[in-house]
């Protein structure tokens, strides 16, 4: 068998601190509580994960070898430590990758928002680095279409709202939703920041409105939202029935009242890739087998390309790097595959279930009411 050369490694970290430590160290996790986890975290060094095996390009053949490694902070360690602890943290991972063979590093869901979002750590790296982000653009948007289309919403006529629309995912999906629909509604923190992101959005189709009281999203027929915020933003009464919502933020945006009070409207998560070849991750970090995030697969794809550069880093992504890694991806053979909700599949029968619940609930529900 030939030499495997094209190489990657992703961190990854816990997010539930008692539940994503289990995964790997199952007494840990039973024995210390939620508070001890995130403490002790500071102390941990990098975590080995697991090798990942049998990633093939759906077009060249080509197989990479990878590895997960686990940065031990969770989202609110990282968020309350000086960011050059955290940095060191993430570069000491990206020197665990290094040793390991990998060629590209990628990294994953909080450790690609602290600080500068990559640049510091890829500029503190020999190995070039990637925080996937320009994939999950585009599958997430993707995710909204094919939602959309399965919950009857007609996208050309509808209302979007993106939510932490000035983030570096959320500006970049608010700039392609604008071409969709018929109106647009951006929600951000900061009003000078969100209304330059709706500058970027005007001359396309929608019309525009921009920014920061969240009960705008109310008009909205499909919501994405992707803020770095460590708690939920998003609540049942923020929701009119029937409303699809696209969570990518990692911790999840929605509230897990939307899941228990709200059966009339469908919150689907960012959207599953499919790893072309016969991927094995050997860790369970929650997916079914063969899925991965948009981002790890970014990563992946970048690999088979042989395309060892800094690639999605830094908050000014782009339209364009976004379609280009698109392309990538599809050319190897990554694509959506199913929607998660609330860490479980979703099925047809459940969307046929919101759709009448949404029927219902549209006759008597309005938004002071809900939770
Ligand atoms: N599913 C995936 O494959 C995947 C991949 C990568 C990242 N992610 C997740 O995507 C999320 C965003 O990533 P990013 O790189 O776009 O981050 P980012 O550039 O830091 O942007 C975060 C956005 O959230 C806003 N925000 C922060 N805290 C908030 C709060 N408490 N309430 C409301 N809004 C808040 C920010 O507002 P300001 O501009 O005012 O700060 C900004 O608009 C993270 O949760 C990350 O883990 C998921």
């Amino acid at each position: 068998m030939a030499e495997i050369t094209d190489t990657f490694a992703f961190i990854i970290h816990p997010i539930h601190p008692k539940r994503d430590v289990s995964r790997k160290f199952p007494l840990l996790g039973k024995v210390l509580t939620e508070g001890q986890v995130n403490y002790l975290s500071a102390y941990f060094p990098p975590v080995y994960i697991s090798e990942i095996t049998g990633v093939r390009s759906a077009s060249t053949g080509r197989e990479i070898r990878g590895w997960f490694i686990a940065c031990p902070f969770t989202p609110k360690r990282m968020m309350e430590l000086p960011v050059n602890h955290v940095y060191n943290k993430i570069v000491a991972c990206g020197h665990k990758a290094e040793k390991l063979g990998a060629r590209i590093l990628g990294l994953g869901a909080f450790t690609s928002v602290v600080g500068d979002a990559g640049r510091t750590i890829a500029e503190r790296l020999e190995i070039p680095v990637t925080t996937g982000d320009s994939y999950t653009i585009t599958m997430a948007v993707e995710a909204v279409r094919r939602a959309a289309l399965e919950m009857g919403i007609f996208l050309r006529e509808s209302t979007a709202a993106v939510v932490g629309a000035t983030g570096a995912i959320g500006s970049v999906c608010a700039q392609i939703l604008a071409g969709d629909v018929a109106e647009l509604v951006l929600v951000g923190r900061r009003e000078d920041a969100v209304q330059s992101v709706r500058e970027k959005c005007e001359g396309k189709r929608a019309r525009i409105k921009a920014g920061t009281d969240m009960n705008a999203i109310y008009a909205a027929d499909v919501i994405l939202t992707v803020t770095s915020a460590i708690d939920a933003v998003i609540f049942p009464e923020h929701l009119k029935p029937g409303a699809v919502v696209c969570d990518v933020a990692r911790p999840r945006d929605v509230s897990s009242k939307v899941a228990q009070h709200r059966d009339d409207v469908l919150v689907i998560e960012g959207g599953m890739v499919e790893v072309p070849g016969e991927p094995d991750f050997h860790f369970d970090f929650g997916f079914p087998p063969r899925m991965s995030y948009a981002c790890m697969a970014e990563t992946m794809a970048l690999a088979l390309e042989g395309r060892y550069e800094d690639y999605s880093i830094g908050r000014d992504l782009t339209v364009e790097r976004a379609l280009e890694i698109s392309g990538i991806c599809a050319k190897h053979g990554f694509r959506l595959s199913g929607f998660r909700s609330f860490e479980r599949a979703v099925t047809e029968t459940h969307i046929s279930r919101v759709r009448e619940r949404a029927i219902i609930t549209r006759r008597t529900w309005s938004p002071a009411v809900g939770d």
